[in-house]
């Protein structure tokens, strides 16, 4: 008997990272297998008997596709209910479709919420683990247990380090309105500030990737280090234009910071890495979407990305004992 930990065929290296530091609290690695037909279908197979027990889940929603990873997420659950398990907590550490969370034009779905509607039709799914979501109302889509850790548990003491503890010289700065809570919370997390800057950021009307950023209100970041921070680099349009202006307003380093490192190529000709590279950019990231050792060694030069297992091992165990506390991992000092 003991709690269970199971991975998703991307996410294995991380599952396996915090059951090894789970070891002496009675959780056991459960195998699961993935039979890919040659028509595109999969079909896991849970290895080890999971009757009447807890489960911890991690997956990807990001490999190979969001829509692939979904249909497994979806299959894996289905799996695991018909083996008996008692219940099944998700660790998705980034989740796909949360920014389509509002009908933002005529005629268009709600993507988040009928993503929330598949994974709940499984009775057995009981809590998600997951960190930095888009909006923190993503959380009301779900009837089960959500817990959204801020990236900023892992980003700001890393910041704290390079730094060494002297961060006057730096500016927080969110990339656009909607990201100053988080931006905000990040500071706090850094050093207790509440003084961040905001950017304004416009997309062009064709749905295209094009980013234009049109000003800075906050303090100066004339010959300052700065902290951009946002949820996700994704084609990395965003904060590349946000770097240059802040360069336009005399910032000396711009570093790119944010849970989420997606990637996606914003062009068939240009990969995201090669876009980002190019532009000079500095990022940091946490490992919510996991890559090879050898991705992370060609792209060291631009490109650091922070471990989760420490983090994800701890949440696992609050969220699996009884009187455990989850938020005791993401209090700011000073705070209840
Ligand atoms: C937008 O609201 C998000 O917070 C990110 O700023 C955005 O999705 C990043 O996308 P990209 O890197 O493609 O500009």
């Amino acid at each position: 008997m003991g709690i269970h930990i199971l991975a998703t065929e991307h996410m294995t290296d991380l599952a396996s990272k915090v059951c090894e530091r789970l070891k002496d609290k009675n959780f056991l690695y459960a195998e699961v297998e993935y039979v890919h037909f040659p028509s595109q279908e999969v079909k896991p197979r849970i290895l080890t008997t999971v009757r009447g027990e807890h489960t911890y889940l991690f997956h990807s929603l990001h490999h190979p596709t969001p829509n692939d990873a979904m249909i497994k997420l979806l299959l894996t659950n289905d799996a695991l209910a018909r083996s008996s398990a008692e219940s099944i907590t998700l660790v998705l550490p980034y989740m796909s479709y949360l920014r389509q969370d509002r009908k933002d034009e005529s005629r268009v779905p709600i993507s988040a919420r009928v993503m929330a509607n598949l994974i709940e039709a499984n009775p057995k799914v009981k809590k998600i683990i997951t960190l930095d979501t888009h909006c923190d109302q993503i959380q009301g889509f779900y009837d089960i247990s959500f817990d959204n850790i801020p990236g900023s548990v892992v980003l700001a003491p890393y910041f704290q380090k390079k730094y060494n503890q002297d961060l006057s010289d730096l500016v927080v700065v969110s990339p656009d309105y909607g990201g100053t809570k988080r931006a905000r919370d990040f500071a706090g997390y850094l050093d207790g500030r509440d003084e961040i800057g905001v950017m304004e950021k416009r997309r062009s009307g064709d749905r295209s990737n094009k980013v234009e950023t049109l000003g800075y209100q906050g303090p100066s970041v004339e010959e300052k280090n700065v902290v951009l921070y946002d949820d996700m680099i994704d084609t990395g349009g965003s904060i590349i234009s946000a770097t240059q202006a802040l360069h336009h307003f005399g910032a000396k380093k711009v570093y790119a910071v944010a849970a989420h490192g997606i990637f996606s190529p914003p062009q068939v000709d240009i990969t995201a890495e090669e876009r980002l590279r190019k532009a000079g950019m500095q990022a940091v990231v946490t490992k919510t979407i996991p890559r090879s050792e050898q991705y992370q060694q060609e792209n060291e030069d631009w490109l650091t990305m922070l471990p989760l297992d420490e983090l994800l091992a701890k949440a696992v165990l609050e969220t699996s004992t009884p009187g455990g506390s989850i938020s005791s991992l993401f209090r700011k000092k000073n705070t209840t």
